[in-house]
């Protein structure tokens, strides 16, 4: 959804972006493109996204400044940097981190059960599966991966323990799911090692953290932009905003015209504040954004303008 990413933050003012997943820089460099007045502090927790960031971002010079972080510490980073105008937070799991077979994230693959984004990190999803309790691996698979299965999954994989690859874990899990059930909804071991990638990496704990601080640190008129892929971190994201707007005081009016088509903008007038969401609903990528990239399928984009102090 870089079309709109890239329309939404145009609206900000000069001062400093902070992309707290930059990945390989696809984002950053239309942005850096698009505006000559931003610097761009660009933060990953991920090494080889880093290398690949700096590569492709080596033609804007100076504007760019790289830190290898977890985005939990963005008040700490951004601190003394000046103006923060705009935030971008684009979650979770990069492309050539699930296509390189040696990090672990992928059930296509045999590897060593790993899954971490920032591999400096103690927990490994070999830690999660030979080491957790059955009764919490089966709760983190059904929270985070919402999967009906869970407690069967869970009691599989103890059973099963030591799992060294994950062969052994899409083994365990295709093992636990029934024959019908394995049928429908995409390969049966998508949910599981979601779930287990977002322990290891702490990931929704992780974006509460930064959302709490990201707010503060936006300037007037500052933008904040997350493109959520999971349903559990879009709810979040979207009570954080109802909550900077005004929480359940706000009287959501919308305007009669909408300025962009299918961008449903919104006011949510209250008296006390941070933000303005300017996404009711969040945004949705085109179908043919989908069949270039099956990935962007679940894509959920949000916005919220910091209200002018
Ligand atoms: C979907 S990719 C971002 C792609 C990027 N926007 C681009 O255009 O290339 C997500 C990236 O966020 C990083 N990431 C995920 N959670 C993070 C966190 N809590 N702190 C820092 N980086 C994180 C991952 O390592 C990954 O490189």
């Amino acid at each position: 959804m870089s079309r709109e990413v890239v329309e939404l933050m145009l609206e900000t003012p000069a001062g400093l972006l902070v992309d707290g997943t930059v990945g390989g820089g696809g984002h950053a460099a239309l942005l850096l493109e698009a505006r000559q007045d931003w610097q761009y502090l660009a933060i990953d927790r991920d090494s080889d996204a880093l290398l690949a960031a700096r590569s492709r971002l080596a033609r804007f010079g100076d504007r760019v400044e790289f830190v290898q972080s977890e985005f939990a510490n963005l008040a700490e980073i951004a601190g003394d940097r000046g103006k923060v105008v705009g935030i971008l937070l684009d979650l979770g799991v990069s492309s050539p981190q699930l296509d390189r077979p040696e990090r672990g994230f992928a059930y296509r693959y045999d590897a060593p059960l790993d899954m971490r984004m920032d591999t400096r990190c103690g927990l490994t999803a070999a830690i999660v599966v030979n080491e957790y309790s059955e009764e919490l691996i089966a709760s983190l698979i059904m929270h985070n991966g919402e999967e009906r299965f869970a407690r069967r999954i869970a009691r599989e994989i103890v059973r099963r323990r030591p799992l060294l690859t994950t062969t052994d874990l899409v083994e365990a899990i295709t093992t636990a799911i029934p024959a019908p059930a394995r049928r429908r909804g995409g390969h049966p071991a998508k949910r599981t090692f979601q779930a287990i990638r977002m322990e290891v990496n702490r990931e929704l704990p992780n974006l509460v953290e930064c959302l709490d601080e990201s707010v503060h640190l936006l300037a007037d008129k500052g933008r904040i932009l997350v493109l959520a892929y999971h349903s559990l971190e879009d709810r979040i994201v979207k009570e954080r905003f109802v909550k900077w707007a005004g929480g359940d005081k706000s009287t959501p009016q919308a305007p009669s015209k909408l300025p962009v088509d299918e961008r449903q903008l919104i006011d949510m007038q209250t008296d006390e504040r941070l933000v303005r969401i300017l996404t009711r609903k969040p945004l949705r990528p085109k179908p043919a954004e989908i069949s270039a990239n099956r990935r962007a399928e679940n894509a959920r984009l949000r916005c919220a303008e910091r209200a002018v102090s």
